[in-house]
């Protein structure tokens, strides 16, 4: 089928679905294309709340943008976090009168918790399920607006015409019908690619599809080298414990009972950024101060009643996991992959370097978040820049002509499909591939890493996609095949992966996340700029580009 729209939003989380009700609102015939129904995107599992400055309480929005350039490792550009800064408070005035129920402070106003990198409380939140009460309230918003969903669509090429991206090719995962969908514009928000890298925080569906989609199409890819590992995951299964516990006063302690993060960071303690809590974390580790792989987490203090009400989420998941109450025990915890800073490199407005291509939330580099993001920043960045991308896209597709692409992309990326579909079974699995490929990124690409260990994740990369490239799957049906779906996500992730890997090995320093201990120091002079990937034969091509400063010079970065 041939289906035509002045806008198609690719992902149907905070920022895709922020960005299609604006494009509606801007009057865009827009449709949104997930893999999944909407409630069920990643965005759910955002737990600790969003940032924002409220100038009616005293706290300037250039406070919270200089916390976001100091966070960044003076990697942000500096206008566009400006503008995320800017714009902040408003956000958060339209969720809570669009239906999400903040948690109040003893006065009965919105109240604030604070959170990693900032010097005041600047945190809005819902207990510990922010994420989910924001994607159910966008989701009845979209829903009021009428606004057309392809429900369980995959997404599987970019369609593009002279340079212009001018639609995608989708799979109707229930009738296993590939179609063709043409629009002016086309925005990219499918989130980051969690799973490359096991475990990961993430759910099994963040697979950097968006961010491959636009490499493969022409895109560039922008620091992709930043990974964020976040502090406290469980050692199991990697599941998120939300940076709120320690907002909220929880300690870190070693196995003598030390705070040991009064060696590393003696003013914010607990509350550094996160690329230095984890760094923290891991060396205690690595010297023999560690439990079991793991550091831990003592929310004791804060009492029973306290936890059932603001943290009750991750007091559930630790009594299901670990059969342990936060109330009763500290609990063990390690830092573990959670968020990709980099993605497709984008302008303010969403707009990506290919004409009718927008990208907004963790697909996107804005670039906000630099070398490491601060907790709470994400779901802003989704709200402000998925916005701010549905308005541009809307302009941009406006008053255009439906692009003349022909029935026959459907044929070429049918046989496409097919012959995956068609491949020998042989000993080799995507399952296999898959979890070797996190592994190897685990094991070389996370909170510490040098030459050595990111040449061997390359090649290793590059070996499993040869095997990726034969590997045969056992659905030969049309119905639901998500084997064919996983055989898509693994080629999406493997190039994610040697992006990543390439993208480190250029990076000849240490900057946020990125932390080489073959290169200890930052170094300004050579490397205050931005990785930019693109793809050619050989691989990935890494260039630069610079790094947008208007108000704050690079410092030391303390905590
Ligand atoms: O810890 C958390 O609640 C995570 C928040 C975030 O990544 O922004």
């Amino acid at each position: 089928m041939i289906l035509d729209h002045d806008v198609i939003v690719i992902g149907a989380g905070l920022a895709g679905m922020r960005a299609a009700l604006a494009a509606q609102q801007e009057g865009a015939n827009v449709a949104v294309v997930s893999k999944v129904h909407p409630v069920r995107s990643h965005s759910n599992a955002a737990q600790g709340g969003i940032n924002a400055a409220l100038t009616d309480r005293g706290d300037p929005w250039e406070d919270h943008a200089y916390a976001t350039v100091k966070g960044s490792d003076y990697l942000g550009d500096q206008d566009a976090i400006e503008v995320m800064a800017k714009e902040a408070g408003d956000a958060v005035i339209e969720l809570e009168h669009m239906g999400v129920i903040f948690s109040r402070d003893e006065e009965g106003r919105l109240g604030t918790r604070r959170f990693g990198g900032q010097e005041r409380a600047r945190t809005f939140f819902v207990a510990d399920i922010t994420g989910q009460v924001m994607l159910h309230v966008l989701h009845e918003q979209l829903m009021k607006a009428g606004t057309k969903v392809y429900e369980e669509w995959f997404v599987t090429s970019l369609v593009m015409d002279e340079g212009r991206c001018v639609g995608v090719t989708a799979l109707e995962m229930m009738t296993g019908e590939l179609h063709l969908i043409r629009a002016n514009a086309v925005i990219l928000a499918t989130g980051g690619l969690g799973r490359v890298f096991e475990p990961s925080t993430n759910g099994l569906i963040v697979t950097g599809d968006g961010m491959a989609l636009a490499y493969e199409a022409g895109g560039s890819l922008m620091d992709m080298e930043m990974v964020q590992y976040h502090p406290t995951t469980l050692k199991s299964n990697g599941v998120l414990i939300t940076e709120a516990a320690r907002g909220e006063g929880a300690y870190l302690l070693n196995k003598d009972g030390d705070r040991f993060m009064e060696r590393y960071a003696p003013n914010m303690m607990e509350l550094a950024s996160r690329d230095v809590v984890s760094r923290a974390e891991q060396t205690e580790i690595n010297e023999g101060r560690g439990i079991d792989g793991c550091v831990l987490l003592d929310l004791r203090h804060l009492g029973r009643n306290f936890i059932e009400e603001r943290l009750r989420y991750i007091n559930e998941v630790t009594m299901d996991f670990l059969g342990m109450d936060l109330a009763d025990q500290p609990i063990p915890i390690r830092p573990g992959m959670h968020y990709q800073m980099g993605g497709v490199k984008t302008n303010v407005d969403g707009a990506t370097q290919i004409p009718g291509l927008y990208a907004a939330g963790e697909c996107a580099c804005v670039s906000v978040h630099g070398g490491n993001r601060l907790g709470a920043n994400s779901l802003l960045d989704t709200v402000i820049f998925g916005r701010r991308s549905g308005v541009a896209a809307t302009e941009f597709a406006l008053g255009k002509t439906v692009p003349a692409v022909s029935e026959t992309v459907i044929d070429t990326e049918q046989r496409r499909l097919r012959s995956i579909i068609e491949r020998e079974i042989g000993e080799d699995s995507v399952a296999s591939i898959r979890l070797e490929m996190g592994q190897v990124m685990n094991e070389n690409l996370a909170v510490f890493r040098e030459k050595n260990g990111m040449e061997a994740a390359k090649r290793k990369i590059v070996e499993l996609k040869e095997r990726a490239r034969i590997v045969g799957i056992r659905d030969k049906g049309r119905v639901y095949n998500t084997a064919l779906l996983f055989s898509l996500e693994l080629e999406f992730m493997l190039d994610c992966a040697e992006v990543i890997a390439a993208s480190g090995l250029s990076r000849e320093e240490s900057r946020g996340a990125h932390f080489r201990v073959d290169m200890r120091e930052r170094d300004d002079e050579n490397f205050l700029k931005h990785t930019v990937a693109t793809k050619s034969e050989k691989g990935p091509e890494i260039s630069f580009s610079p790094v947008t400063i208007t108000r704050w010079q690079p410092e030391e970065r303390k905590y």
